[in-house]
């Protein structure tokens, strides 16, 4: 038998999974990592806890699985898309990574306007200046630390910073190198123009791949450290939507899923291009080779339920430890005892302002027609269905461009939960379902794994023999119009409190 494995390194979290090559998994291990914030709208997180993560979560699955490691036959990698990797000539980290919902970049997305033209932008890169993406990140460094971008030799992805300590390769791949907004999108390969347009050196960026292509192999020292052979093969991996796509089966026209993890995604795969001129959602190269995807984000999707328990819900908390039972479960069973609704309680999750519809970096959470009669579970169920209507918001941008929504999986943490489940298939009036493996990106890049190595011919082939569909939730008629009634006013607030997010913002 022969395992690959697949490392995910997300926002709260590096899940190293070990799977056969019938993608069963075999051994699985997490390790956390905080996020910084140092100011209203920064993110940030620290490489060498994605390091340290990825090691002993590669070491656990290695040890716990009694697999041995010459039976091990390649590696996939997937990521927290965007963030800024900053090496210098010696390969070591030169500041923390900017990660992909910090939103300090208002100023350098106006220069790429300015310097490129929008028009230009969305032609090569397939989507408008984004504040989240690395390009602008790249503009910042150079403009807030220029002693910083001086020393830089080499620009990476969190997952390519994480290939280069396995391989010493400096790599990416189409589907993570999209969302850097250096590439030209539909030609699969970094874009000259806009490189000099931006005055950006090509030197410093890493050679682009296809997602299942061998990138390079492993140094005899992560060999050893990890427990593994020293030559295992290190696939290009993908970006963690393109991961999951792979992972739930969507690698075909017609196909979409819904992922609520940190941020929330509604993803749809298309072997044509395809592209918003408005740039509500972005369009990126695929995993598989010769096809792209579209999808719409919503910043703060499992962050806003996250956020929610973490400040509001230790008791719960509690208890869910003494029961020995997810946090997450007790708050589902409370959402649940509020109506649809939440008793007149609307929730806008932009607490790291928003991308799907409205690209604007100063939005902010709000709670809409909090009463004194509110009780913790309204704002727990407020939470979850705000979020649902800003993954409708994308569907709805999906439907005007012709993009096909009707077969749907859900996936993701949010994606697991039964309450989220029925609130997306009542609220996008169609079918969700769900595979059989719960590990969607870490499964995705794995798979690329297997092709990489040769035991699948082509990833459509590999998802065929691997991914199974495991349940459905239809929608339940009569909560279609209750929910409509309270999207609609939804929509209505973000428009009346635009101005004021401006405002908030230049206090
Ligand atoms: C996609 C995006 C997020 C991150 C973090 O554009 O920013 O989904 O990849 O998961």
């Amino acid at each position: 038998m022969a395992y690959v494995i697949g490392v995910d390194c997300g926002t709260s979290g590096t899940k190293t999974v070990l799977f056969d090559e019938r993608g069963r998994v075999v051994a699985s291990h997490t390790v956390e990592y905080p996020m910084y914030q140092p100011q209203n709208g920064y993110a940030e997180q620290d490489p060498a806890d994605w390091a340290n993560a990825m090691t002993a979560t590669i070491q656990a699955v290695m040890q716990k699985s009694g697999v041995k490691k010459e039976e091990v036959r390649g590696i996939g990698i997937s990521g927290q898309m965007h963030g800024l990797v900053l090496l210098d000539k010696d390969g070591r980290v030169l500041r923390r990574s900017i990660i992909w919902c910090d939103q300090r970049t208002a100023a350098e997305v106006e220069e790429m306007n300015r310097t490129v033209g929008r028009d230009k932008l969305v032609s090569v890169t397939a989507n408008p200046a984004l504040t989240g993406w690395t390009a602008a990140k790249i503009l910042w460094v150079r403009n807030h630390e220029p002693e910083i971008y001086e020393k830089a030799a080499h620009i990476l992805l969190p997952k390519d910073y994480l290939r280069y300590l396995l391989t010493g390769e400096y790599a990416t791949e189409v589907s993570d190198a999209s969302g850097m907004q250096l590439l030209d999108v539909p030609h699969r390969c970094w874009s000259d123009e806009l490189l000099s347009a931006l005055q950006i050196d090509k030197a410093l960026l890493g050679r682009v791949y296809e997602s299942c292509e061998v990138t390079g192999t492993l140094t005899r020292e992560m060999a050893d450290r990890l427990g593994l052979c020293e030559g295992t093969i290190v696939v290009g991996g993908a970006g963690d939507n393109a991961a999951a796509a792979v992972g739930t089966g969507v690698v075909r026209d017609g196909k979409a899923f819904t992922t609520i993890g940190t941020s929330g995604v509604v993803f749809a795969h298309t072997s044509r291009i395809s592209i918003d001129r408005m740039g509500r959602v972005h369009t990126c190269c695929a995993a598989v080779p010769g096809a792209w995807h579209v999808m719409g984000v919503t910043q703060g999707a499992g962050l806003s339920l996250k956020w929610f328990r973490d400040n509001f819900c230790i008791a719960e908390m509690e208890t869910a430890a003494m029961m020995d039972v997810d946090p997450y479960y007790l708050m589902d069973k409370a959402a649940l005892e509020s109506p649809i609704g939440a008793n007149k309680l609307l929730y806008l999750p932009y607490l790291m302002g928003e991308r799907t519809p409205h690209l604007d970096p100063d939005a902010r959470g709000v709670f809409f027609g909090l009463s004194a009669m509110h009780e913790k579970r309204d704002l727990l169920r407020a939470v979850m269905e705000g979020v649902t209507y800003s993954l409708r918001d994308c569907v709805e941008v999906f439907r005007e461009m012709g993009l096909s929504v009707s077969d749907m999986a859900a996936c993701g943490g949010g994606g697991s939960s039964p309450v989220w489940r029925q609130m997306l298939a009542d609220l996008y009036n169609c079918p969700v379902t769900t595979v059989e493996s719960k590990e969607g990106p870490a499964l995705g890049v794995a798979i690329l794994a297997l092709v990489g190595a040769g035991i699948y011919g082509s990833v459509s082939e590999a998802c065929d023999a691997i991914v199974r569909t495991a349940g459905v939730q239809a929608p339940v008629e009569e909560h279609i119009p209750e929910y409509e009634k309270y999207y609609g006013l939804y929509r209505e607030i973000y428009p009346a409190l635009k101005e004021s997010f401006g405002k908030l913002a230049a206090l």
